[in-house]
């Protein structure tokens, strides 16, 4: 059968679906370790990218030409933008935009107005968008669904349930750790979440006609404390974007 790829960015988010892997097997790949097996009663093929567009593109095409996956999910953390979103919180990207592509001159950066098409002929939009069913879908096994509530000492902020948002995610090789930057993100783009590699793995999965779905809890609200919060949350949120990958498997 024809596994269900996974890319997780980091060791932490790899860590939080490691433990509910079946049957590993390793292998390697291009510098990567390969591991395939079950997860939540599917075969899998899981890799690390590393971090950034670049690191993410070659994974995605190893995991869809090499070994054939059928469609991919990419499982991690991002740096909130929507101000009603907390750390801990979690996006689902139904529209995925790579903000650091466009014209930079001395007066400032115009994202995605260039001469000509951005990515290849005949593509002429810059967002990639899950297509409907598979939206539809996804809204049905998240629809009633409730994460449990962070442990308040873990995340220090408010111990309500997170919060679930099908939205926007913004990708660019850039940690985003200033709030006029994070503001400018949420008016150009009306992101929910910004991260280094969901829009580049969308890029390659619609290459290869299989959807990309990227499932992202917040470590920090990608501000002026992004760079510490990141670091003071990343293990404790990464396991929240798990549970969102086991909830969601069944309807891939
Ligand atoms: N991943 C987690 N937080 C992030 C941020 N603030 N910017 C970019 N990627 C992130």
């Amino acid at each position: 059968r024809i596994p269900l790829g996974i890319i997780c960015a980091m060791p932490e988010e790899i860590a939080a679906l490691l433990g509910d892997m079946t049957g590993i097997e390793r292998r390697e790949l291009a510098g990567r370790e390969v591991l395939t097996g079950q997860l939540f009663g599917r075969p899998v093929a899981m890799i690390e990218s590393g971090i950034g567009k670049v690191a993410a593109a070659m994974t995605a095409t190893l995991l869809l030409d090499g070994l054939r996956c059928r469609a991919i999910v990419m499982s991690g953390v991002a740096g909130g933008i929507d101000p009603a979103l907390a750390i801990g919180d979690l996006v689902v990207a139904q529209r995925l935009i790579q903000h650091d592509y466009g014209r930079l001159q001395a007066g400032g950066f115009t994202p995605f107005r260039p001469a000509v098409p951005p990515f290849g002929p005949g593509r002429n939009d810059y967002a990639f968008e899950l297509p409907d069913g598979m939206l539809t879908r996804i809204h049905a096994a998240l629809d009633g669904f409730t994460l449990p509530s962070l442990p308040t000492d873990l995340v220090g902020v408010d111990a309500r349930a997170p919060v679930i948002k099908v939205g926007t995610i913004v990708s660019g090789d850039q940690f985003i750790n200033d709030e006029d930057v994070r503001g400018r993100l949420q008016r150009e783009f009306g992101a929910h979440a910004c991260e280094m590699e969901g829009a580049a793995v969308a890029q390659v999965a619609e290459a290869f006609g299989v959807p990309a779905i990227v499932i992202r809890s917040l470590s920090d609200l990608a501000g002026s404390d992004s760079h510490l919060d990141f670091g003071k949350f990343v293990t404790a949120v990464a396991p929240t974007a798990a549970k969102v990958v086991e909830r969601l498997v069944p309807v891939l």
